[in-house]
């Protein structure tokens, strides 16, 4: 078995896997999402304090795993440095302590592999991440196969929603507090421009139209926040599928996935599934609960890693907040 932990951000998830059938035997999350509402996005200090409250509690449940683990893995990249060091430590550790070898994963790997938890991996496959760092589109041929094809310049996807969110004091995340309130307004009502429309190369930005919702709210009243949140939504999601299709008149998608926190968005698979009909592509999506961070993908990645020997060693595996694919 193995045993995972997620620290990246504002979620301190822990998991066992089994390393033969991939098997989840135990997972744990604990969210911060109550605490960090109040500030309208994540408060790192804070994040890690709670990280380090949380992480001891969810381990102390797992201490009748702990005579089978083989491996300990752990999120070291990309994140927030002062949570991915409270991860790393503590699997440095379990790793001393018990003697068995370290896994460092990548975080926007756990995503893709979110794909399949208890199942096999299915590739080749273009995915789609869209999180609350990063927005991006990737070819995927196996574990050490991975190249990125466009990513954003500026925000995320995820996090022009938080912001958006935050501007209407509506909380945090805001990705599903906008999904809901734009349910019940016009679409079409703003007329927000498209990023980066007159810009052949195939990335995307979220920083102008961001600050185009902003002047709406900040120019209108309450009562048009469900019009701008609908109208702000609908842009987001052209985006991507504007520079999607581009992307598919070279490269015609086969099997495609979208992944990460914001692939929970309703509105945004529909309109991915309206756009791959076409190309009689499938479409993969995570199970809703491990959209979000989560320990499972972490040691769905790891199992593999193990299988392929991946170690890292204790004094090599540091924090690389920033690192990507
Ligand atoms: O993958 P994730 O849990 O954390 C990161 O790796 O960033 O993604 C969290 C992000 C947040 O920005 C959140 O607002 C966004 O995903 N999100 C959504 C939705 N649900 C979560 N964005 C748009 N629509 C949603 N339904
Ligand atoms: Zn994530």
């Amino acid at each position: 078995m193995i045993l995972s932990i997620e620290s990246s951000c504002d979620d301190s998830a822990i998991a066992i896997t089994e390393i033969e059938t991939c098997k989840l035997l135990f997972h744990k999350k604990i969210s911060q999402e109550l605490e960090h509402s109040v500030y309208g996005g994540v408060v790192p200090e804070l994040a890690a304090r709670l990280h380090a409250e949380a992480l001891p509690k969810i381990l102390e449940e797992c201490k009748p795993y702990f005579d089978k683990l083989k491996a300990v893995a752990v999120t070291s990249s990309p994140g927030l440095a002062v949570t991915l060091i409270e991860g790393v430590t503590m699997a440095k550790a379990i790793s001393v302590a018990l003697g068995i070898p370290l896994l460092g994963v990548n975080h926007l790997v756990g995503h893709i592999y979110s794909l399949f938890i208890e199942k096999e991996t299915m590739f080749p496959l273009t995915v789609l991440l869209v999180s609350g760092g990063h927005t991006q589109v990737m070819e995927v041929k196996s574990l050490s196969e991975i190249s990125t094809i466009a990513k954003s310049m500026d925000d995320s996807f995820g996090e022009s929603f938080d912001k958006v969110a935050k501007m209407m004091g509506l909380g945090y995340p805001g990705g599903p507090l906008i999904e809901q309130l734009a349910l019940s307004g016009d679409r079409k009502k703003y007329n927000f421009t498209i990023p980066l429309m007159r810009i052949p190369k195939i990335a995307f930005s979220y920083s102008g139209l961001k600050n185009a919702a902003r002047l709406a709210v900040e120019s209108g009243a309450k009562e048009d926040y469900a019009d701008i949140a609908a109208s702000f939504e609908h842009v987001a999601t052209a985006h991507i599928i504007h520079k999607l299709k581009k992307y598919f008149l070279i490269n015609p998608p086969q099997s495609f996935a979208i992944v990460g926190g914001a692939s929970a968005n309703l509105y945004l698979r529909s309109q991915i599934e309206e756009l791959l009909k076409p190309h009689g592509a499938s479409l993969l999506l995570s199970e809703l609960k491990y959209c979000s961070d989560n320990a499972a993908m972490i040691g769905r990645v790891a199992v593999e890693m193990y299988e392929k020997e991946i170690f890292s060693s204790l004094d090599v595996l540091d924090i690389s907040p920033k690192s990507q694919l």
